[in-house]
């Protein structure tokens, strides 16, 4: 558990913080006393499966919703964020899944969305579209990606590269803490591994970054310390040197609990007989193999 897991000599303190926190939906309990930290140069990596309240959480950490208990704290402050807005100006930049960029707009459009640099004054203001290009080039450049046509439209990029144009716009408008939400659960083995590489980036310039997924073969490689959420409940925290991928998978999956349903499976399957036998034999043994660590799963991602 992480109640002590401040041992690891790191020199900075929290960027942000929550203590407690708790959120309601109507009568459904999506959070419960959910604390955690997140350091400047450091991957959190928040872990769970579907409805776990991942996504609850960083709507909270982004100013999209307010917490109904607990506390917020940003740079050792609380704070009431009143909205994403906010939370942007205290440096806090998330990025969604798919809505990170507009496919039908060019790339550096989708760089500056609105916030394009000018130049002239007044009336004779206007884009400066030559500079815009050139420092998305630049931007994107730092992160190893060539880009021949800045006017080409944004669907023209891979995944990956599209995940990395919203990641290195965070950073140029000057995130501090980066959220990512899923940003490889669409995307294949190859692609994943280059939005792996961008998130490490991120924390080599000091950004405090927090990287939700529910596969713990993109956290682990990645992650500094993990939070694994279940319904709504932080089941643990630990640093890395405290956990192997092997372990981490465990207890993402729940391990004693997949194993006893596994069992009953395999005796079900004896009195169902037939056809239906077959799958069920079938659903049982995927189970014990999950739980025992996949077979072969491409892991390989880098
Ligand atoms: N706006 C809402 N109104 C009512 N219930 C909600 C709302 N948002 C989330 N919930 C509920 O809160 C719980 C947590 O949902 P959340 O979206 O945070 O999960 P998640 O971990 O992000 O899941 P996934 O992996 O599927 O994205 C779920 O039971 C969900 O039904
Ligand atoms: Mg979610």
């Amino acid at each position: 558990m992480n109640a002590n897991g401040e041992a690891a000599a790191v020199a900075d303190s929290p960027l942000i913080e929550v203590r407690d926190v708790a959120k309601y939906f109507g009568s459904v309990n999506a959070l419960q006393g959910i604390s955690l930290k997140v350091y400047p140069g450091e991957v959190t990596c928040v872990l769970g499966d579907n409805g776990a309240g991942k996504s609850t959480l960083i709507k909270i950490l982004s100013g999209v919703f307010q917490p109904d208990e607990g506390e917020f704290l940003i740079d050792g402050q609380p704070v009431a964020l009143a909205g994403p807005r906010e939370a942007r100006e205290h440096g806090i930049a998330t990025v969604f899944q798919d809505l990170a960029t507009i496919p039908l707009m060019s790339l550096w459009r989708n760089f500056f969305l609105g916030q394009e640099p000018t130049r002239g004054r007044g009336p004779l203001r206007r884009l400066d579209t030559g500079k815009a290009r050139s420092v998305m080039r630049g931007e994107l450049l730092k992160m190893g990606i060539d880009v021949r046509d800045p006017n080409q439209n944004v669907g023209t990029l891979s995944g990956g590269e599209r995940q990395a144009l919203a990641i290195a716009r965070a950073v140029y408008f000057g995130a501090r803490v980066l959220i990512l939400d899923e940003p490889t659960s669409a995307l294949g083995v190859r692609q994943s591994g280059i939005v792996l590489k961008y998130i490490v980036q991120a924390r080599e310039l000091g950004k405090g970054v927090i990287f939700i997924t529910h596969n713990p073969h993109h956290a682990y490689p990645v992650g500094d310390r993990f939070y694994l959420l279940k319904r709504g409940r932080l089941m643990a925290g630990v640093e890395k040197h405290e956990v192997t991928v092997e372990g981490l998978t465990e207890m993402m999956a729940g391990g004693a609990e997949l194993r006893e349903l596994s069992q009953e499976l395999m005796g079900l399957s004896a009195d169902v007989g037939g056809a239906g036998a077959a799958t069920v034999a079938e659903v049982a043994r995927e189970l014990a193999e999950e739980v025992s660590g996949p077979a072969a799963e491409s892991s390989d991602a880098s």
